[in-house]
């Protein structure tokens, strides 16, 4: 493999729709890249390509990116039922993948795309866009450095009026960024899940889904997912023993608050009422940056390409967000049941 860290990475982007095309933007503009081709069935997506990135190969055979060696990186942002064959054609031709979310649509796929990964040794990383986000590293931050004291329990919405799919129900498509931030948070993978849902638009694709992650020690995570609610809304909150912080991706700027409340146990009050004590501290709104998350993505890509570290959202770390996924899928299908992580 090719460690020289200086050199230009020529990547190839495979699906240029309302997802993907942003990703050919980011790495037609990032250093260290080159954007050598894009990929899609769609002939009116490639003459836009054509027209916005005139050096750029625009094809729609796969192939023929599979077969050009000067293409080291792949990004797979085709429909979600593609992501594993061309994952798994494009880590066979020896080439480095970044494969958007859902990484794969069953645990064993994601545990095949694992095991070529280590076989060719490239690197397979997924598109878990969040765990790039300023606001999520801030909160990861203040939860290892016990800033909110122990983390009790987390919430987090995803909502919105908006593109209803059908490749993938609102669990699978909404799902693996909030799994995959509650997983991170806590440092720890759910003993249980369960999940409550209903398709209302079509039939059986769940439109709307409610998610509880059982953790070890009590922790929860409980996640509310649609994309058939009033409010655009993407909002993680989380309740430590100490501090409290919302993370709401809707704000402009001010996306992290960090609210000093709590309720303080004294062991030694003399009266009941003093035993539960509420405490109301300031507001905190931290600075967090506005770097773009999605380039931030890109450029760990690019950084594992050429120095060849594993990325911080990486198969191994993908194979497990999907093994969530099934079992909260299971759980749907089972009408709430609880259904373990580990079956
Ligand atoms: N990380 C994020 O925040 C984020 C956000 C939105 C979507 N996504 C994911 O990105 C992926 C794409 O989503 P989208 O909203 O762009 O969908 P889309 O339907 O708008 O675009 C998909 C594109 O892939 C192309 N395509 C399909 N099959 C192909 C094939 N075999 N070869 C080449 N091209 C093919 C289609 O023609 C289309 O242009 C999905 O997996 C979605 O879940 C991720």
């Amino acid at each position: 493999m090719n460690r020289d860290v200086n050199r230009a990475v020529r990547v190839a982007v495979v699906g240029a729709g309302e997802w993907g095309k942003n990703h050919v933007r980011t790495f037609a503009h990032l250093r260290g890249a080159t954007l050598a081709s894009v990929c899609d069935l769609d002939s009116a997506k490639l003459e836009a390509v054509r027209s916005d990135y005139p050096g750029v190969a625009a094809t729609a055979r796969y192939d023929d990116v599979l077969r050009d060696s000067s293409i080291e990186g792949v990004v797979i942002a085709s429909f979600a039922s593609k992501h594993f064959e061309q994952a798994r054609l494009a880590l066979a031709a020896k080439k480095h993948v970044l494969v958007e979310k859902p990484m794969t649509l069953a645990p064993e796929e994601a545990e095949e795309l694992v095991h070529v990964a280590d076989q060719t040794g490239c690197c397979l990383m997924v598109g878990h866009l969040l765990l790039y986000h300023p606001a999520v590293a801030k909160m990861k931050a203040l939860v290892a450095n016990q800033e909110i004291g122990d983390l009790f329990y987390l919430y987090s919405q995803r909502l919105n009026l908006g593109r209803v799919r059908k490749d993938e129900n609102a669990l699978w498509s909404f799902g693996p960024h909030d799994v995959a931030v509650a997983v991170y948070l806590f440092g720890d993978e759910p003993e249980v899940v369960t999940a409550k849902g209903e398709a209302f638009l079509q039939q059986g694709v769940v439109d709307v889904v409610f998610v509880t992650l059982h953790f070890p020690r009590r922790k929860l995570a409980h996640i509310h997912l649609s994309w058939l609610d009033p409010h655009k809304t993407r909002r993680t909150t989380i309740v430590g023993s100490k501090k409290m912080v919302v993370f709401d991706d809707m704000e402009p700027t001010d996306k992290v608050r960090i609210y000093d409340k709590g309720v303080d146990i004294k062991p030694q009050a003399v009266a009941y009422e003093d035993y539960l004590h509420v405490r109301f501290g300031d507001v905190l709104i931290p600075h967090i940056g506005s770097i773009e998350p999605l380039r931030l993505e890109c450029q760990h890509f690019l950084d594992c390409i050429r120095t060849g570290a594993r990325p911080m959202s990486d198969g191994r770390q993908g194979l497990q967000v999907i093994r969530i996924l099934a079992a909260a899928q299971r759980s749907l299908d089972l009408d709430g049941a609880p259904v373990p992580v580990k079956g």
